[in-house]
């Protein structure tokens, strides 16, 4: 079987290409590189034993796309494309609008033209409006986001469950992503952020290699066990089997489904740098902050419907995502730079 993965070159598509090749998938990447470095995906490769056709563009550009729907029987899609960093939504809303919205719309046009209907959607915690109960559930409440990127993935729900609604030869799974870090075992492929990290793990390992004087843990007086920030961290290689999971769902099923991927458990910031200090015995020097505007006190799953409908639970720890975060770091200290 045959799964067109956009954006397999970033972070959990490289991930999920390795899963996906380990499960015996052939795999074929389209990605513009705009905010990866191929190496990832010779090294998967490399891993794997196995061929990844690659192609490098736009999913913007309808030629290109109607192009690798010729050459390949393409059996699923899985649609990681698009710009991910909340801050540079907010200065730069056009260009996220542009690429999030556009590379969905053209995506779905052309796999219609194709009568390719199988696809899996990047979607985030992130559409959840801030005044839910925790956990989060898929049926919780949605909307109301607070910068561009997360409208963007709203409205690209909104676009996929418009569209299962009206043709029912789509098949579409809305995956809803909570804290992915942690790396490959191997240490080979990892998050590899451009610029100073706006994300918690990134830039714990940022500090602990010394790239970083120190962290700046935002706000302790949230009404948590600690005061600081709560939210569900998920290893990206669990991350990675639960598109595995999904595609082999969606290849079975019609219709429009959403799915939380989280693994239930929610940890604080300073939970996060004690468990990093532990499990790897390095320094993360850290002072409190005022809080980050748009921030909230706790986010974690209800995952338990990807469970009883994917077969997929998170398997990894606190432990492991520490280790695996810092084994990549620490091999890689400028990320694939080097
Ligand atoms: P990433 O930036 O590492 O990967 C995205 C990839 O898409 C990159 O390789 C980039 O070059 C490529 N790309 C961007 N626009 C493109 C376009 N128009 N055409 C072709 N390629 C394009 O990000 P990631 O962390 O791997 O995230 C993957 C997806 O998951 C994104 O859609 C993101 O919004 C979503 N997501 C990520 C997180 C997270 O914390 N990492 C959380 C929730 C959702
Ligand atoms: C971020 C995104 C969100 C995305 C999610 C998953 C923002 C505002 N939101 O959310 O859209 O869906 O990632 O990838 O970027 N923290 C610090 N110091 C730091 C960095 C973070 O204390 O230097 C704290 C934060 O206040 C928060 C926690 O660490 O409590 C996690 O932060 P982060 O990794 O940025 O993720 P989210 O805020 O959950």
């Amino acid at each position: 079987m045959n799964v067109l993965v956009t954006g397999g070159a970033g972070y959990i598509g490289s991930h999920t290409c390795l899963e996906l090749l380990n499960s015996g998938y052939n795999v074929i990447v389209v990605d513009n590189l705009c905010n990866s470095n191929p190496k990832s995906l010779e090294r998967v490769k490399a891993l794997t034993n196995k061929d990844i056709k690659f192609y490098e563009g736009d999913v913007r550009d309808e030629a290109l796309m109607c192009r690798i729907f010729t050459e390949n029987e393409i059996d699923c899609v899985i649609h990681f494309a698009g710009l991910k960093a909340v801050g540079e939504s907010v200065a730069m809303p056009l260009e996220y609008y542009d690429n999030n919205l556009n590379s969905s719309l053209v995506l779905t046009k052309v796999m219609r033209k194709f009568k390719k209907q199988n696809l899996i959607f990047s979607s985030s915690a992130t559409v959840y409006t801030a005044d839910n109960e925790m956990p989060l559930r898929e049926t919780s409440r949605t909307g109301y986001c607070t910068n561009p990127y997360g409208w963007s993935k709203y409205m690209s729900e909104q676009i996929f469950s418009g569209l299962a609604a009206a043709d029912e030869n789509w098949s579409i799974c809305l995956l809803r992503y909570f804290n992915p870090i942690g790396a490959h075992d191997s240490g080979l492929i990892g998050e590899d952020p451009r610029g100073i990290p706006n994300n918690l793990m990134p830039y714990i390992t940022q500090v602990a290699i010394g790239r970083r004087e120190r962290l700046s843990v935002y706000g302790n007086d949230y009404d948590t066990h600690d005061g600081t920030g709560v939210r569900d961290y998920i290893h990206v290689v669990d991350l990675a089997k639960g598109h595995v999971a999904a595609v082999k769902y969606a290849t079975e099923h019609k219709g429009c489904e959403v799915f939380n991927l989280g693994t239930g458990t929610g940890y604080s910031v300073l939970d996060m740098v004690h468990a990093f200090v532990e499990a790897n015995g390095v320094d993360v020097p850290y002072v409190i902050a005022d809080r980050r505007p748009g921030d909230i006190a706790t986010c974690y799953a209800d995952p338990s419907k990807s469970a009883e409908v994917l077969g997929w639970k998170a398997e990894k720890n606190l432990q492991d995502m520490c280790r695996d975060s810092w084994n990549w770091q620490s091999k890689n200290p400028q990320g694939y730079g080097e």
